[in-house]
């Protein structure tokens, strides 16, 4: 049988997830090849490129645009870069996939999504979850009407303690527009259909107190209200010190469905001290399944030219619009109405 061409892929970005995207397209996909990696940093797009046996790097973004026979770019680069190189890859025709959160003002999503409407090219966001197996279970349960009518929806992110990084390098309102946007993202998810209507956020550095006068914030919680009389409620802390914490969960007439499991395994140690279990501590090993399957599935749409059960711009759109709530409910101490 002939073998399948495969999709030629850029990596923009050779950072902590960039690098991990880079090598999921090499270690774990079977129709891919990453072909050329670019990132401004002196010697970091060559250093992954060299550990990944990529023949091309640059670090100029345009050059890895203009590398032959390029089909598709993933964007692993910090968010506020997102939306331009978004908009440059477009123009050069290449396929999207873009990680969250896509743009940080509504003006630039819309016309990140205007550009690949215009270029026909497929634009996929990292919102990950919705690969993860528990996830993607729920939805289906959802989907096949086994709770009813969603009522009550929660979905929280608490990052792996101890904290480490130092506050003065975390970019203001991080904690919504690049933690809770996954949470933003899943409630919108889990409630097909559904419009927000009303935010109210609370905020406040519990983590690091020292950092809060700056504007740093590391805990939060937000309520959201729905057109379809539902309500939900996001959480996020940036030190959970036993481990990486991701749950959701969907309570409705007829039934509730529960999402994640900060346990790694099942496997359960039974000893002097007790019962215990060891925990996730990282994301890329967490959902190192479900970071598969979303590049997997891009890929795929690469070849058809269109996304099938993706995340969209338009879904980083309607995620964006609530983390953008959220800032203007933690700016005025009050319940906000979405745009
Ligand atoms: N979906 C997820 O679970 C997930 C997990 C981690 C990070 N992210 C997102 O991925 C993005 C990157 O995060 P990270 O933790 O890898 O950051 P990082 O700081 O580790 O890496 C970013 C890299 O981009 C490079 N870069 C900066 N400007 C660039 C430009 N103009 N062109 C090309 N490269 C450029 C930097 O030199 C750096 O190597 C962020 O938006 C973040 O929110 C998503």
């Amino acid at each position: 049988m002939p073998k399948i061409k495969p999709v030629n892929v850029g990596l923009i970005g050779a950072g902590r997830i960039g690098s991990f995207h880079g090598e999921t397209v090499v270690r774990r996909l079977v129709d891919a090849e990453l072909v050329a990696v670019a990132d401004p940093a002196p010697g970091a797009a060559a250093k992954l490129a060299d550990k990944l046996s990529v023949d091309a790097s640059y670090t100029d973004v345009a050059d890895l645009l203009a590398h032959p026979g390029l089909d598709a770019v993933i964007i692993a680069t910090p968010a506020r870069f997102h939306a331009n190189i978004l908009v440059q890859a477009v123009e050069a025709g290449k396929a999207i996939f873009c990680e969250k959160p896509m743009a940080l003002t509504l003006e630039d999503a819309d016309r990140a999504i205007a550009a690949a409407r215009v270029a026909g090219v497929p634009l996929q966001v990292g919102f990950n979850r919705r690969w993860d197996q528990a996830f993607a279970e729920g939805r289906a349960a959802i989907d096949a009407g086994k709770i009813g009518a969603p009522q009550l929806i929660r979905s929280l992110t608490r990052d792996p303690g101890p904290f480490g990084a130092d506050p003065d390098k975390i970019p203001l309102w991080t904690i919504f527009y690049e933690t809770l946007i996954h949470d933003f993202d899943t409630l919108l998810w889990l409630n097909p259909g559904a419009k927000p209507i009303e935010v109210f956020a609370m905020a406040d550095a519990l983590v690091r107190p020292d950092a809060k006068g700056k504007g740093f914030l590391d805990t939060a919680v937000v309520n959201i209200r729905f057109d379809n009389g539902s309500v939900a409620v996001a959480e996020a802390n940036f030190c959970a010190m036993y481990g990486y914490d991701i749950r959701g969960e969907v309570f409705g007439s007829g039934g509730m469905v529960t999402m994640g499991d900060v346990r790694r395994s099942s496997m359960t140690l039974f000893d002097k001290d007790g019962v215990s279990n060891d925990t996730w501590r990282r994301d890329t090993d967490h959902f190192v399944q479900g970071y598969t399957a979303q590049l997997a599935s891009f890929v795929s749409s690469v070849r058809t030219g269109e996304l099938k059960d993706a995340p969209t711009g338009s879904d980083a759109r309607n995620a964006l619009a609530l983390a953008l709530a959220c800032i203007e409910s933690v700016s005025k101490k009050q319940p906000v109405i979405v745009e």
